[in-house]
This record gives C-alpha cells, structure tokens and sequence, in this order.
C-alpha cells in the first residue's frame, strides 16, 4: 500500500514538473488585441486628448513629437506591444487617428484604484479613477460591437476591433502608485495601512468584471519602488540617518509600495482560484525597478535620483520643458540632459525610455513572475 501510495506521489510529482515546462514548450500565444488600465506609466494618450497635451521635450527621443507619454520616448507599454507583435495602443480618450482593431488603452495619467475627492487642477489626480476605466471599457466594447455590424465601408470596419477579439485578448494593469502618492499626502501611515485591503479589493472587482464580460489572459504589474523617485525628495533637506537607503531611496515610502505589493499578489492568488478560466499573471515590476537602481554605478547609468529633463537644485524646481525664476533671480528653462539613454528618471516622476526598455527585458521572459511565465504565453493557466 505505501509502495502504491509512493508511485503515485512520483507520477503526481513528474507531472508536475511536465505541466510547468509545457507551458513554455506550447506555441506562443496569438494576442489579436490588448486592453490596458493604469496611469502615467502606461498612458498612450489619454490624459494629453482630456486636458492639456503633454508637450516636447516629451517624445523627442523616439517619435520625434510629443506622443502623449511622460517620457522621453516609450514606455513600457509600447515595449509589451512590440513584444507580442501588436501595434501601439490608441488612448481611448484620443478622437483623431485612433485605431482601435489591436484595442485600446484606458489608462491616463495621474489615474489611481479609488475615486478620490479632487480635480486634477490641484494635484494633477485624473478623474479616471479604476472604475471610470472600466466604464469605458464597457462603453467601448459595447459600441464598437454595435457598430462593427453597422458600418459596410470596409475601411471603417477596419479601424474596429472584431467582437470576438475581446476574449483573445491580453488585459494589461498598471496602476496603484498614484493611490500611495495621494496617500503620502493626505494620510498617515496607520491610515494608509488601513486603506491599502480597499484599495486592492477595488481594483480585485475590476478583473473580477472583466471576467465576467469574457476577458481570460491577464497581465498585472505591481507598483514600483516609488520612494525611488527623485521627485519624492525633491522637497526633503537633509533627512535623518536611516531615512534613506543605500541607494537614496526613502526606506517608508518604498515599504508601504512593498506592502501593498504583497496584497496584491494575495489578492492575484485569490482571483485565480474564483476566475476557473483565467490565465493572471502577476508581475514582480518592483523588482525590476529596484534592480536598475541598484545597478546604475556598475553599468554605467547616470545617478538615479538625478532627472535628465527639468532643473531640481535645493530649492529651485523647475519642471521638465517649463521656465521658471529660482531664487537668485534667474529665469531658467527646465531643459534637457545630453544623455537620455542613460537616465533612470525622465522628468523627476516618470522613466526614460531607456529604463523602460531596461523594465521590459527584465520582465517578459517570466523570471519575475507569478507564475514564471513569459508575456508571449500569458493565455495559458499554469
Ligand atoms: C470621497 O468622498 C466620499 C464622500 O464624502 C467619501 O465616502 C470617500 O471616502 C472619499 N474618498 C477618498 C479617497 O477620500
Ligand atoms: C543663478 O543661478 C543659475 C543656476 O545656477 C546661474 O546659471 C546664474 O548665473 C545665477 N545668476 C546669478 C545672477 O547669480
Ligand atoms: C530573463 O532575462 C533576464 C534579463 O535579461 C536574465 O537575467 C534572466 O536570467 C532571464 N531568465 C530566464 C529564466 O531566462
């Protein structure tokens, strides 16, 4: 009876071992389409058809123009598209030249989980929280579809995803650090720790929708070390011992990033047994971040809490592409580093597109997922 039982551990236990494997082994998955939610770290547009449009210098280094990114090129996004063979996401938010038939992305800049209470004229805080995004995702979904059968102009159709795309499709989030910033504001640590079990539920209901309206393959980044910013100590003179890390980083900001990572990863875990055809893949981004500030010095990157774009000395801020007086009298224009490819920080918030390109390689071949899957096969459940 033990021998029995033993043999049947052993097969258990290599196939097992052949399950994991077989993922990789099965052909790439064939994404027709992506659908994106998040903020500033994934934005294609959004926030920049909304409001203001961002202007150069963002966008120089790789369209030339200004992209409706906060960066000087791409952001990791457009790096996933390239990776599983899709175009660049039109923002939904975008009227002109749109192009929706490979999806559409719905996250803006300065979007958090929760609705918050203010106008994105006082801090910059998009009020298209989470829940606005999926609304629009309803909305886009439930229009194309009706307008899919209605338009005869085969161009037309051609600028509309195909209804049965949707399911195919790869649903990518980014989202949550704007939720800790705004906490970082308006609230003290206990209260912020008491906020973060809503902050993930919120954002839990959303897969759970889309779920529901037929979305199977996931790809879920967790939130950055954002004590890492240069912009978090842009307004910090001279922090007591232990404030920071060895690498400049403020140590509470990045534990709490780290806190609400490890709730999300439950949470992930969590959806994986409620959502039965679901294929989530969490992905460990804190890490990739931090591996790169941990590496600068040796591979050559420029001091990461330096920003390439925008003139951040003591007290004198001037934000990248803007003109301002600083305190000798001076106008100084916030103007660009000679050497974007070798910046962590774009404009003191948001990476160059080196370091988003950096954050790609680190993260598309599964090493720092849950599970270890590559990108080009996140539609299989491991
Ligand atoms: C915004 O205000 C509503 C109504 O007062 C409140 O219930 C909610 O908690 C507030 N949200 C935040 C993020 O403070
Ligand atoms: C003020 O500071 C800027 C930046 O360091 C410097 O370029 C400029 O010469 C200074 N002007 C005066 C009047 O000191
Ligand atoms: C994934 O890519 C990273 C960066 O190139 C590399 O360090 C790591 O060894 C790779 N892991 C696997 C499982 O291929």
């Amino acid at each position: 009876m033990g021998c029995l039982r033993g043999g049947i551990l052993v097969v258990l236990m290599v196939v097992g071992v052949v399950g994991g494997q077989s993922v990789r082994n099965k052909p790439p998955c064939k994404f027709p389409a992506m659908y994106n939610f998040g903020d500033s770290n994934s934005d294609t547009g959004g926030i920049s058809a909304a409001f203001e449009p961002i202007r150069l210098p963002y966008g120089q280094t790789f369209f030339k123009k200004a992209a409706g990114r906060d960066s000087d090129g791409r952001v990791l996004l457009d790096f996933i598209a390239e990776q599983v063979g899709l175009p660049y996401l039109s923002a939904y938010l975008n009227s002109i030249g749109a192009n929706f038939r490979h999806g559409a992305n719905f996250a803006t800049g300065g979007s958090t989980i929760r609705r918050q209470n203010e106008t994105i004229f006082q801090n910059g805080i998009s009020p298209f929280s989470l829940d606005v995004q999926i609304w629009h995702h309803d909305q886009f979904k439930s229009r194309t579809k009706d307008l899919y059968q209605q338009v005869k102009s085969p161009f037309e159709k051609s600028l509309l995803p195909r209804p049965e795309d949707f399911s195919k499709a790869l649903y990518t989030f980014d989202i949550g650090q704007n939720d800790l910033s705004v906490a970082f504001r308006t609230m003290n640590n206990e209260q912020l720790r008491a906020t973060i079990p809503n902050i993930i539920s919120q954002f839990s209901s959303a897969v759970q929708h889309l779920y529901e309206q037929g979305a199977r393959s996931f790809w879920i980044h967790n939130t950055g070390p954002i004590g890492c910013l240069p912009v978090s100590q842009f307004y910090i003179v001279n922090p007591k011992p232990g404030f920071l890390d060895e690498f400049g980083c403020i140590k509470g900001n990045n534990d709490m990033a780290i806190q609400f990572n490890k709730q999300l990863k439950d949470a992930v875990t969590k959806l994986r047994t409620q959502l039965p055809e679901a294929a989530l893949t969490y992905v460990d981004l804190y890490s990739a971040k931090y591996g790169l500030i941990s590496k600068t010095k040796s591979q050559g990157w420029a001091d990461p809490m330096k920003v390439c774009c925008g003139y951040h000395e003591k007290y004198d801020h001037v934000w990248c592409g803007q003109k301002g007086v600083i305190s000798n009298g001076t106008t100084m224009f916030g103007a660009v580093c000679k050497d974007p490819e070798l910046h962590v920080s774009w404009d003191g918030v948001h990476h160059t597109e080196g370091a988003n390109h950096w954050f790609a390689t680190q993260i598309f071949n599964g090493s720092l997922t849950d599970p270890p899957t590559p990108i080009t096969h996140a539609c299989y459940r491991n």
